[in-house]
């Protein structure tokens, strides 16, 4: 297996640079910028090292501290913007602080169509977001693309060893990004291809055995697609050393803890199904406010969870974090809190466990890729996403039983229309709330009084921004009216037709 390092100097798209040659089948290793050259050295896969581009300057006091004796190892070496400069400025050439930045896409002048720039055309738009500049590069390097503001936007050495670019060939804004990584990676370090699903699993189990070691690991298992596949690995790597624990808190999806054991007992792990219903309704008896629903949730989730934990004797926790999750957590830190989504950290760092993530560089659907070359059922790979909290946001008011009753059969109602439909692949979640109020209406030819029951279909991305789906009103019919017919508390349905913003997708 060839191995590309990518040294991470802090730049927003060190890791995509890692996604785009994982694509390629080559594997990566992303290091921090003090790792040794010896380090590398001693890797006998080590094919090349790309050092990424970060926010800092060559010159600042505080830029990152590396090893230098990496630039004389006989590996390729590409750098990227930050990447760029700092190989030009350790190896004699000249960096310059830029007046003026340049940031956005540009256009680049491609002067040598042959190395890293074969494929490309003479012209090409590439991704820029610099302030420094290189201006004078060593003798034996040759200048090979520029642009307005940077005349040396890339260079390549004599011997074909050093590269630099100055824009960011990663991003998809950068049209022939991926010619130019692939050069480096095909051409110039020789890499073959060897990563697959297949590979990737076995990496992660051989990574995953070394982690944990003798030792016991538990992990919450939700049924979602990234704790089952965190689970069927380390399943794989310290069979049933491993404990999963599926909490069923009663507010869960029709059929969905049976669904769980049928899926994960055949494995060789210890399956434990918690029946904590009872102690849920009785936590959240009486409680209303959405907040207080969620706190009081996931406050309970946790000190099962550590019971199980301290049962169990597990000194790991397994987590199925992907790299999303991890941005994400970044980036809300200092954002306002809308909702507090109690199983998105948090859990460990009270447990006072060994935390392990098996996915934790993983987008999601290297994830589903895995989950089908571990033979996942495909009902667990296109489950939609369930909130943690699970029915109990979609009552809206107090929890009982009989109203989870209620939305969970309206839920099943809704999925079974839409399953068959060529709808479902687009939607990103559909479910029905329940009101807390009441409206008349005339069943079986008498006045009914009864609740009212809201269907909500979005469509989303990124979960950050949603639209309501614009659902044929024949389906829509269809749905009410199997809903008001097999359930005899509701004599109303409306549905949902707001965006997020300025709604969020559930209810609380
Ligand atoms: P909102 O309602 O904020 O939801 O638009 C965005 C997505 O997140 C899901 N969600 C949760 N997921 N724990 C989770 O794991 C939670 O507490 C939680 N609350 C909301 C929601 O279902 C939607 O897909």
């Amino acid at each position: 297996m060839d191995t590309i390092y990518i040294i991470d100097f802090g730049g927003q798209y060190c890791h995509l640079i890692s996604r785009r040659i994982r694509d390629f089948g080559v594997a990566t290793k992303i290091v921090p910028s003090d790792v040794s050259a010896e380090q590398i050295q001693q890797d006998p896969t080590a094919r090349g090292i790309i050092l990424s581009g970060g926010a800092l300057s060559v010159f600042g006091k505080d830029a990152p501290v590396f090893d230098k004796q990496m630039f004389a190892l006989p590996i390729p070496i590409l750098g990227i913007c930050y990447g760029h400069q700092l190989l030009a400025y350790h190896l004699g050439g000249t960096v310059r602080a830029g007046k003026a930045g340049e940031y956005g896409l540009t256009a680049l002048a491609v002067h040598s169509q042959r190395g890293i720039l074969k494929g490309l055309r003479k012209k090409e738009m590439v991704w820029m977001n610099h302030r420094d500049i290189v201006v004078r590069i060593p003798k034996n390097w040759k200048k090979i693309a520029s642009t307005a503001h940077s005349a040396i936007a890339a260079y390549a050495s004599d011997d074909g060893r050093i590269h630099g670019v100055q824009f960011h060939p990663e991003v998809s804004h950068t049209v022939h990004g991926d010619f130019l990584l692939k050069n480096f990676v095909f051409a110039v370090a020789k890499c073959k291809k060897s990563r697959s699903s297949q590979s990737v699993v076995e990496s992660l189990v051989a990574e995953a055995s070394d982690a944990i070691n003798d030792r016991r690991a538990i992990i919450g298992l939700s049924g979602g697609v990234d704790s089952s596949v965190a689970t069927a690995l380390v399943s794989r790597a310290i069979g049933r050393r491993l404990t999963a624990v599926y909490v069923d808190t009663g507010l869960m999806r029709a059929g969905e803890t049976a669904e769980i054991r049928n899926t994960f007992r055949p494995l060789p792990l210890k399956l434990k199904v918690i029946d904590a219903g009872s102690r849920f309704y009785a936590a959240l008896r009486g409680v209303t406010a959405p907040e207080r629903k969620r706190k009081i949730i996931g406050k309970l989730f946790a000190d099962i969870f550590l019971e199980a934990a301290k049962k169990e004797k597990a000194e790991v926790l397994v987590q199925g974090t992907i790299y999303s999750d991890r941005i994400e957590s970044g980036i809300t830190k200092h954002s306002s809190v809308i909702k507090s989504h109690h199983n998105v950290g948090g859990l460990p760092k009270k447990f006072g466990m060994q935390v392990y993530e098996p996915l934790r560089d993983l987008y999601k659907d290297e994830v589903r890729a895995l989950a089908a070359t571990l033979k996942l059922p495909k009902t667990i790979l296109e489950r939609q996403v369930f909130p943690g909290p699970g029915l109990a946001i979609r009552i809206i008011g107090g929890v009982t039983r009989e109203r989870a009753e209620i939305v969970r059969r309206a839920h099943a109602i809704i999925e079974q229309e839409l399953r068959p439909t060529p709808y479902w692949s687009s939607i990103w979640m559909s479910f029905a709330v329940l009101l807390p109020i009441k409206s008349v209406g005339i069943q079986g030819d008498e006045r009914s009084y009864r609740s009212p029951l809201v269907v909500r279909i979005v469509e989303s991305r990124d979960a950050m921004t949603a639209n309501f789906f614009r659902l044929p009103y024949d389906l829509l019919e269809k749905i009410s009216t199997r809903i008001t017919n097999e359930i005899r508390d509701v004599n109303r349905v409306v549905y949902d037709i707001t965006n997020k913003p300025p709604a969020t997708m559930e209810w609380e």
